[in-house]
């Protein structure tokens, strides 16, 4: 890509009060396809398959540093395991307008989340953040989407990451829409869930139905009483589970053109959170108010009798969270405080759990698990010491972690069986540890039920993988291209 390494820009792990591990922030200008030739152990017989990865890959364009964690240009990235104890590793960037754009002039010309397009107040008024696809990746209907939560997918070829094109879902999914970065499918039934903010009407979000095929259903709007952002929710088997946060664009800086989009967030404590529960056969929501809170990443919802519990992480602070996001380069990491369960009763009445404490982030759970009552979950955590993988039993209450050396960047756990029809829990943990002193990156295999133990493997990159977001798992083999 036209972009230089981080290296070369300066922007190092040896700045000044960067910590080692911020490594993971230099960009990743090339685009690699690999057999990868240092792996360490022994891969298990049942990994087969294809873990995708998504990500900001590179947060400057020509010598222009962009300002905000989410504006770097998506990056898908693929791990093949064809089963014969070899990894073939890709990763391609994601074709969007920003990223062509940047290609051919050398310079950033859109306007990004946190970052202001060039031209002042003119040259951002009317002007929408652009879609760098960065956020999540999902296999479904045959399609590889990579996903951003302010516009549609875009869909790539599964074997080459080959950009295709915008997806629209054969036109069902207007421009202007959005299709967000954290869809859940239905284990019974294949169907993939998912919302998008709605930015052509006020108070409302949409959700969508796709179904094994591929084919997108619109649900009802649910009607909110203010205009958030929103990042995830949860599937149970008959509800969406929605947990609003009084999180706020301001329309007026954001139209104007006045501030960017991200500082244009504010969070409102004297506004309520919203609990919605949303029918999936397209009944009418309840939307239920609750004292303020703030919880981006849900693990899973699960119905109890005519209650609704629904798991996720909580955060302290917004401005914290928001600073963070913004100073990523030498900022620490947003850790959530606390894994929370909050319990939905048909009355409205919300009892919380603290389920175990912070810091954390990114988690996870088995993904056959979705919308009944799971087991464990894991995430990535922090201990005084170091950071690492986590998992958390919630049967016996205990917590187990792996941890990684002291410097070292971290990644999301995904969990993968190790049979289709194995136990919940009886698999393994796919995450990816950077290493500051090579400033490479590893694809380590945890036993999922022996996290503390050391890696199955440990396949050993050329090269680093930027901090990423999220990333899923499918027992198709992605294909080297011919
Ligand atoms: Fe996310």
């Amino acid at each position: 890509m036209g972009t230089s390494s981080g290296e070369e820009s300066g922007v190092t792990a040896a700045a000044e009060g960067v910590e080692a591990w911020h490594g993971l922030y230099d960009a990743l200008a090339e685009e690699h396809d690999y057999e990868i030739g240092e792996i360490d152990g022994r891969l298990p017989d049942g990994l087969v398959g294809t873990l995708y990865r998504n990500g900001p890959g590179c947060w400057q364009v020509g010598e222009t540093l962009l300002d905000h964690i989410f504006d770097g240009d998506g990056m898908v990235s693929l791990f093949s395991f064809p089963g014969d104890g070899r990894i073939h590793y890709r990763n391609r960037y994601v074709r969007t307008r920003h990223y062509r754009y940047g290609q051919r002039k050398g310079r950033a010309g859109l306007r990004g989340l946190g970052t202001q397009r060039p031209g002042g107040v003119l040259g951002n008024m009317l002007r929408p953040p652009a879609n760098v696809a960065n956020t999540g990746v999902v296999l479904h209907g045959g399609q590889l989407l990579a996903l951003w939560e302010g516009g549609r997918p875009y869909r790539l070829d599964p074997d080459s990451l080959e950009t295709l094109g915008e997806h629209s879902f054969d036109g069902r999914l207007k421009l202007m829409s959005a299709f967000s970065a954290h869809p859940s499918r239905c284990p019974e039934t294949g169907e993939l869930f998912n919302f998008g903010m709605d930015f052509t009407r006020l108070r409302s979000l949409r959700c969508y139905r796709v179904d094994p095929r591929g084919k997108l259903q619109h649900m009802p709007r649910i009607s909110l009483p203010y205009s958030p952002w929103n990042h995830d929710f949860a599937l149970t088997r008959r509800y969406l589970v929605f947990v609003i946060n009084p999180v706020i664009p301001k329309a007026g800086p954001i139209l104007l053109g006045t501030g960017s989009i991200a500082d244009a967030l504010t969070y409102e404590p004297d506004r309520p959170t919203c609990f919605a529960i949303v029918p999936r056969d397209g009944g009418k929501a309840r939307v239920i108010e609750h004292k303020a809170l703030l919880g981006f990443h849900f693990v899973n919802a699960f119905e109890d009798g005519d209650d609704v519990v629904v798991e996720f992480v909580r955060f302290a602070d917004w401005d914290q969270v928001a600073t963070r996001f913004r100073d990523f380069r030498t900022s620490d990491f947003p850790w959530g405080d606390a894994l929370m369960r909050y319990r939905v009763s048909s009355s409205g009445r919300i009892e919380e759990q603290e389920v175990c404490g912070g810091p954390m982030e990114l988690p996870h759970a088995d993904v056959r698990q979705a919308g009944r009552p799971h087991r464990y979950t894991y995430f990535a955590g922090r201990t005084p010491t170091s950071t690492g993988i986590h998992a958390y039993d919630h049967v016996t209450g205990r917590r187990t972690t792996h941890e990684l050396p002291p410097g070292h960047g971290f990644g999301e756990p995904v969990f993968v069986p190790r049979t289709p029809d194995a136990d919940e829990g009886d698999g393994w943990l796919l995450t990816l540890a950077y290493d500051p002193d090579e400033h490479r990156s590893r694809l380590l295999v945890l036993g999922a039920q022996d996290v503390e133990a050391e890696p199955l493997a440990v396949a050993h990159l050329r090269h680093h993988i930027p901090m990423g977001f999220h990333g899923s798992f499918t027992t198709r083999i992605a294909t080297p291209p011919r």
